[in-house]
C-alpha cells in the first residue's frame, strides 16, 4: 500500500475542504518507519506538520514540507481491575469510533464526547471538551516519538499541562512530540456528568438514565446546533472562550450586563465567544464565499471558497470587531497554516 505522496492535496485532510498542497505526506501505522524517514538528512531538515482529521486546521497556502499522519486503529485493553479498564488506542483512530466502542462495552468517562469529529491522537493535543467533561480527565498517559531526537517518550497525564482547549503537545516542544498512542481509563462504575446546559432537558424523552442513552441525547443536540462537514465544511468552534478577570467582567457589566459568565478555574471567569459574536451581529452573516452558521455563531462555515483565505479574513474582521465592541480579545481555537 503506498503510504508516501510528494505534492499531495490536503483538501480531503480538512474540514473545511480547502485546497492546499504538501510537498511531502506519510502515512504511517508503526512508529519505526517514521523514525526510518526522519533518520534521513533531507526530511530531518523540513518543516513538519503531524495532522489527525484535520478538524481544527485552516490552510491558507501550500505546506512546504512533510505531513505526517498516523494510521494505527489498535485498541488494546491492557490492565482491567473491578473498577476500572485501561486502554491503549492508537492515534490514528477515529474518535467517535473509541466513544461507541466504551459506550458499546458500557465503560463511562468519554460519553459526553461523542460525535466532536477527530482521531485519538488529536484530542489531547487541545484538550477536547463538551458537555461539562475533557478528554485529559480520562487519560493516564501518552506514548509519543519525539521527532527531534526520535526517541520514544512516555507523558503520564501530569506532564502533559492539560488545561481548557491547551496542552504541552501545543508548545514549541510539544509540536515535536507525534502521538502514538494514547492510554486512557474508563469506569466500569458509573457517574454520569448530566447537569451542562440541555443534556437534563433532552434526556427527558428517554426511558432511563444510560451511557448509549446519554450518548444519544448529545449526538441529537449537537445535530440540531452544529453543521455536518459533510455538508457544510467548517472546523468546529472557531474560537476558544475567553476567559477573563474579575475586573474585567464588572468593567464589561457595567455596559452589557447580559454578558454571559462561567465560572473558570483561579477566581476567573468563561465567556461565550458565541454570544458576543451573536451579539456583534454576525451570526448568519455571509463573507463572499464563507460566512457564519445561522444556528451558532461560533462556527464559521465554508460555502465553496477553494482557499482558506476567506474565512482567514472574515475570522480577522469578527475578532476585531469583538474586540471594538467588548473589550475582548477572542483567540482562535483553530490552528491558521
Ligand atoms: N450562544 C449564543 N449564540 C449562539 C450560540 C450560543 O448566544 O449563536 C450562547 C448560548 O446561549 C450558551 C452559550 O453561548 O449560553 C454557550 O453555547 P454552547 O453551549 O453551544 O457552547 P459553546 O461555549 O459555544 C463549547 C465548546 C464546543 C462544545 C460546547 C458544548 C469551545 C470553544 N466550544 O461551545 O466545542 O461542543 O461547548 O459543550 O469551548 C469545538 O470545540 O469545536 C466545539 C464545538
Amino acid at each position: 500500500m503506498k503510504m508516501f505522496f510528494e505534492n499531495y492535496s490536503l483538501k480531503k485532510h480538512n474540514s473545511f475542504r480547502v485546497e492546499a498542497e504538501a510537498r511531502y505526506f506519510f502515512e504511517f501505522t508503526s512508529l519505526n518507519l517514521v523514525a526510518k524517514l526522519l533518520i534521513k538528512k533531507e526530511f530531518a531538515k523540513l518543516p513538519k506538520l503531524i495532522i489527525g482529521g484535520g478538524n481544527n486546521i485552516l490552510f491558507t497556502k501550500n505546506f512546504d514540507g512533510l505531513v505526517l499522519q498516523s494510521k494505527n486503529t489498535d485498541i488494546q485493553i491492557i490492565k482491567e481491575t473491578t473498577e476500572n479498564v485501561y486502554l491503549r488506542c492508537g492515534a490514528g483512530l477515529d474518535w467517535d469510533s473509541l466513544v461507541q466502542f466504551t459506550v458499546d462495552n458500557n465503560w463511562s468517562g468519554l460519553e459526553n464526547l461523542s460525535a466532536i469529529p477527530g482521531t485519538v491522537g488529536a484530542a489531547p493535543v487541545q484538550n477536547i471538551g463538551a458537555y461539562g467533561v475533557e478528554v485529559s480527565d480520562s487519560i493516564i498517559y501518552i506514548e509519543s516519538l519525539n521527532i527531534k531526537y526520535l526517541q520514544v517518550e512516555i507523558l503520564p497525564a501530569k506532564d502533559c499541562n492539560f488545561s481548557y482547549r491547551n496542552s504541552f503537545f501545543k508548545t514549541k516542544n510539544g509540536k515535536e512530540n507525534l502521538i502514538a498512542s494514547v492510554v486512557f481509563r474508563l469506569n466500569k462504575k458509573h457517574s454520569f456528568s448530566i447537569d451542562y446546559g440541555e443534556i437534563r432537558k433532552e434526556l427527558k424523552d428517554f426511558s432511563e438514565i444510560n451511557l448509549q442513552n446519554i450518548r444519544q441525547a448529545i449526538i441529537n443536540i449537537r445535530k440540531q446546533k452544529l453543521p455536518a462537514t459533510e455538508s457544510l465544511p467548517n472546523a468546529g468552534s472557531y474560537f476558544k472562550n475567553p476567559i477573563i478577570s474579575n475586573e474585567k467582567l464588572q468593567e464589561l457589566h457595567k455596559k452589557f450586563p447580559n454578558v454571559k459568565n462561567f465560572p473558570a478555574k483561579g477566581e476567573k471567569h468563561k465567556l461565550s465567544a458565541a454570544q458576543l459574536i451573536d451579539l456583534a451581529g454576525w451570526k448568519g452573516t455571509r463573507h463572499k464565499n464563507v460566512g457564519v452558521y445561522e444556528k451558532h455563531a461560533l462556527i464559521l462555515v465554508n460555502y465553496g471558497s477553494e482557499t482558506g483565505r476567506e474565512i482567514s479574513e472574515l475570522a480577522n474582521k469578527i475578532q476585531a470587531d469583538v474586540t471594538r465592541k467588548f473589550g475582548v480579545d477572542l483567540v482562535p481555537e483553530v490552528n491558521q497554516f
